[in-house]
């Protein structure tokens, strides 16, 4: 059976949004605008698998929904929501908490790096989180998914999902009338430059939002002042910039800022190290500063200016989660029919 084609993406409001945020994903969810309908999700209910304080969740939620807008999603044409807005991602979460095996969350490599050593108290919604992301992209049978390198994993889960669904339900669901398939199997778009943007202190660690350094990280609301400050202290080794992208090779700092020079102009390594190849760092720092400042200037500017006007973030808000609910009813509907229960 074809599905139609729709993309979802969501992002977790755990604040100090980042380089690796925009060129990992949110660049992209505007990219993809123009040729599929797109579900974007501030996935709360994910957040909250570690501590967050409720005095400063809702400002986070804003936040992501801020950057959104502020980098080109139309929330008119698409759809940007909240997830705890909207019930059937949590009812559906629990029906694949059903589907999947614990063998297969076993392996999430995410969960043992968040968990850390005391694995004993980490939260039970940790561990189950990449169900509840597999039900965030089916919910809404949602067939392409942007996300950066580190999401692959979680991809990979939700398809064996969707497909173990379709399987043991193969026959309820031919039945019931829902074609060979209920479940689309949903692809993951992991392109273009930067789908791992490294810490600027350490070319071997991921940018991150819980780094204890801000040095190791542009923050989407960071001013010219503070993007200069970071790039110009970004670790770096003692050779000039190679001409060639081979040359980069067992170079991660290098390779990390001529991939964040090259998603930022929007063109490719290898073009890059045409222009600045056996140039200096330094020269290489300063350009890579005014692109940065010209790229992201703008969008900190617009994020500030809309998460001062917390009601009209929060109409957006409530306008896509009446958009999704529906959707997202939907499936549910035909869900709990799949699976036989009994409803009025
Ligand atoms: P999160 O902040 O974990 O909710 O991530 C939101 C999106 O940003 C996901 O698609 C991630 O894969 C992506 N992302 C997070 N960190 C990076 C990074 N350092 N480089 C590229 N993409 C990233
Ligand atoms: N797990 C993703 C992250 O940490 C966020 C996320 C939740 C997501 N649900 C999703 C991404 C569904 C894509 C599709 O980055």
């Amino acid at each position: 059976m074809a599905f139609l084609e729709r993309v979802f993406s969501g992002v977790q409001p755990t604040g100090n949004l980042h380089l690796g945020n925009y060129l990992g994903a949110i660049k992209r969810f505007v990219e993809l605008q123009d040729r599929y309908d797109c579900i974007y999700c501030v996935v709360d209910l994910h957040a909250i698998t570690v501590w967050q304080d409720p005095a400063e969740l809702p400002h986070a939620i804003r936040e992501v929904a801020a950057a959104f807008i502020a980098c080109g999603i139309d929330p008119k044409r698409h759809i940007v929501f909240n997830q705890s807005q909207v019930a059937e991602h949590a009812e559906l979460a629990w029906v694949f908490n059903c589907v999947a095996r614990l063998g297969w969350l076993n392996r999430m490599t995410q969960f043992k790096e968040k968990a850390g050593k005391d694995r004993e108290n980490a939260s039970v919604g940790l561990y189950a989180y990449p169900t509840l992301m597999a039900a965030d992209i089916l919910v809404y049978r949602a067939t392409h998914v942007p996300v950066g390198e580190d999401q692959k994993q979680h991809l990979e889960l939700a398809r064996d999902i969707a497909q173990k669904f379709n399987n043991d339900f193969g026959r309820s669901i031919r039945e019931r009338g829902y074609g060979e398939a209920f479940f689309p199997l949903p692809e993951p778009l992991i392109t273009g430059e930067a789908t791992r943007v490294m810490s600027l202190r350490d070319g071997n660690a991921k940018m991150s939002k819980s780094d204890a350094s801000d040095y190791s990280r542009i923050n989407l609301t960071d001013d010219a002042d503070s993007i200069a400050q970071k790039i110009r202290r970004a670790k770096t080794d003692p050779e000039p910039l190679p001409s060639e992208e081979k040359g980069l090779e067992r170079r991660p700092e290098a390779d990390n800022l001529v991939g964040i020079y090259a998603a930022l102009a929007g063109t490719t390594r290898a073009a890059v190290l045409g222009e600045f190849g056996n140039a200096q760092f330094s020269t290489f720092k300063s350009a890579l500063t005014d692109l940065a400042v010209a790229k992201l200037g703008p969008i900190g500017a617009e994020m500030q200016r809309l998460v001062r006007d917390p009601v009209a973030i929060d109409a957006v808000l409530a306008d896509g989660a009446a958009r999704a609910q529906k959707l997202a009813a939907e499936t549910m509907k035909a869900v709990k029919d799949i699976v036989g229960f009994v409803r009025s």
